[in-house]
C-alpha cells in the first residue's frame, strides 16, 4: 500500500499476554442456521470468563448490525462478510483476547482466510454439526419455514451452499450432547492452549 507505513508500536501482543497469564486465539464456530453455534460460543464464554480469561464474542449482533451493516446474504456478501471479521479477529488475537466467533461461514476458502489472516496456529475451528432436519425442526427464529415458502432469498442449507469442514479442529453434534457436555468437550480441546501464555 502505497504511502501506509506501519507504526513500530512499544507494547506487542506477547507483552500483553505475559502480563495476563494467558494466551489469545480464535475459536471459530461453523454451522448452519439454528446448528447452536452461538449458544455454544456464550456458554464456553461463560466458562472462561469465570477462570478470569480476557473473551470476546463476535457473532452476527455486533457485526451484521454494525461494522457489516448493509451486506447481504449473497456469496460475495457472505464473503465479505467473513474477509472483514478475520481481520477483527485478528486485532483482537493481537490485543491478547481469546476470540469466540459464531457465523455460517459456508465457505470453505473464507474459512481458510481467516485461519491464515490470524495465522494458523491461533486458529481453532468447531464444525457445529447439526444436521439440516434438526436446525429445520427447532426453527427457533422462524427463517426455515420462510425460506421454505420462499419468503427468504438465498438461505443456507435451503437454497445457497455450507460447505462443510473436512478437516475441523473439532467436531460438535449438538443433538447427541447437552449443553454441558459439548462445552466439557470443547473446554478439554482448548483450555491448554488457552493457559499457555
Ligand atoms: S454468513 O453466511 O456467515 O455470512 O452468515 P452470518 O453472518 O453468520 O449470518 C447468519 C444469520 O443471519 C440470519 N439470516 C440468514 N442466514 C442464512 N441465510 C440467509 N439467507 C439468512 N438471512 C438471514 C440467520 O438468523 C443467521 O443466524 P444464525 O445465528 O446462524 O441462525
Amino acid at each position: 500500500m502505497e504511502h501506509i507505513h506501519p507504526h513500530q508500536h512499544k507494547i506487542v501482543r506477547q507483552d500483553r499476554l505475559r502480563k495476563q497469564g494467558h494466551g489469545s486465539m480464535v475459536i471459530w464456530f461453523t454451522g448452519l442456521s439454528g446448528s447452536g453455534k452461538s449458544t455454544l460460543a456464550s456458554a464456553l464464554e461463560a466458562r472462561l470468563f469465570e477462570e478470569g480469561i480476557r473473551t470476546y464474542i463476535l457473532d452476527g449482533d455486533n457485526i451484521r448490525a454494525g461494522l457489516n451493516k448493509g451486506l447481504s446474504f449473497s456469496d460475495e456478501d457472505r464473503k465479505e462478510n467473513i474477509r472483514r471479521i478475520g481481520e477483527v479477529a485478528k486485532l483482537f488475537v493481537d490485543a491478547g483476547v481469546v476470540v469466540l466467533s459464531a457465523f455460517i461461514s459456508p465457505f470453505a476458502s473464507e474459512r481458510q482466510l481467516v485461519r491464515e489472516t490470524v495465522g494458523a496456529e491461533n486458529y481453532f475451528e468447531v464444525f457445529v454439526d447439526t444436521p439440516l432436519e434438526v436446525c429445520e425442526q427447532r426453527d427457533v427464529k422462524g427463517l426455515y419455514e420462510k425460506a421454505r415458502r420462499g419468503e427468504i432469498k438465498n438461505f443456507t442449507g435451503i437454497d445457497s451452499p455450507f460447505e462443510a469442514p473436512q478437516a475441523p479442529d473439532l467436531r460438535i453434534e449438538t443433538h447427541k450432547l447437552s449443553l454441558e457436555e459439548a462445552v466439557e468437550v470443547l473446554y478439554k480441546n482448548i483450555s491448554t492452549r488457552i493457559k499457555k501464555a
